[in-house]
């Protein structure tokens, strides 16, 4: 049952899903997507990641095929279907497939609507005595990099170039400020300063990194969303990444230099354990 799979209307076995060869996904990466992490068979931030979704196909001018209600249903119902407990929803949808390959938008296309799971990686505990590995690279995407669209190849290429470095993630920057990671959003600690760059068109505005954001607030740590230098970055005593999937996690090499004591930092393991908790408390039905 796990590998079960819903595409435009059914739920099916996903070695029995098949998309046009023709579909604007395939040929343009015409789409929009989401991954939503489920703990204990609860959604986690739903209404934020339903509402990023809105400003995603809004951003590509293709409008919504079903309303946040009808998209929680569905989740619920791949979820049953598969028996998940905790998994990582991917959701995405496409411009359709049209009769003949056009750049300009058909008319009359149905979306391609497609929805999986999968395990999530087991999360990195506080006591983690390991960080991750990171590298500077100059972010080359285009200029609405706030929208989540399928359309992945700069990140694709940026998080390769990073592995062949032997690195876990690349850290973007643009015009010498540090934007994001190729699959995450990044936060660094400077002299007990939490600080994450500042929302615009040039990063993704995860969802988890809001989620990090309050959970410092709420435990009387500010955090600054503002500027980061490349310096400021090279010289930071933590630097973090977020994701759905990666939750948080502790940069504690970067460029092959340690990051601090090249241990995970005293703050991460605070936020991480704060982190532990409000999951437990959602999987729990809190
Ligand atoms: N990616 N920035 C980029 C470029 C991302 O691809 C992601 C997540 C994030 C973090 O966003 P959130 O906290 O809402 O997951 C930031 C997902 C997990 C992926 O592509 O698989």
């Amino acid at each position: 049952m796990r590998d079960i799979c819903y595409l435009n209307g059914e739920f099916l076995p996903l070695e029995r899903a098949c998309i046009s060869p023709m579909d604007r996904g395939f040929l343009f990466g015409d789409g929009a997507y989401e991954v939503v992490p489920v703990y204990g068979g609860r959604p986690f931030r739903l209404p934020a990641h339903l509402r990023r979704l809105d400003q995603t196909l809004a951003g590509i001018r293709l409008p919504n095929p079903h309303t946040h209600e009808h998209w929680t249903r569905l989740i619920h119902e791949l979820l049953a279907a598969g028996q998940w407990r905790d998994a990582g929803v991917y959701l995405q949808i496409t411009r359709g497939v049209p009769e003949q390959r056009d750049h300009a938008f058909p008319e009359g296309t149905r979306p391609t609507v497609f929805m999986t799971a999968s395990p999530l990686p087991a999360p990195m505990p506080p006591d983690s005595e390991q960080g991750k590995s990171a590298v500077r690279l100059q972010d080359n995407r285009w200029g609405r990099c706030d929208l989540k669209t399928v359309a992945l190849l700069p990140n694709v290429l940026l998080r390769q170039q990073a592995v062949e470095a032997g690195a876990d993630e690349a850290l973007l920057l643009r015009d010498g400020q540090l934007t994001e990671g190729a699959a995450s959003n990044a936060f660094v600690v400077c002299e007990n300063r939490v600080k994450t760059p500042l929302q615009g068109p040039g990063l993704l505005p995860g969802v988890t990194r809001d989620f990090v954001v309050e959970l410092l607030r709420d435990h009387g740590v500010a955090c600054e969303c503002t500027t980061i230098s490349a310096e400021e970055l090279a010289r930071a005593d933590e630097i973090w990444l977020t994701s759905s999937t990666k939750e948080l996690l502790p940069v504690t090499r970067l460029d092959g230099e340690p990051v601090g004591d090249g241990r995970p930092g005293p703050m991460w393991r605070r936020t991480r354990a704060w982190f532990d908790e409000h999951k437990a408390a959602w999987a729990a039905g809190g």
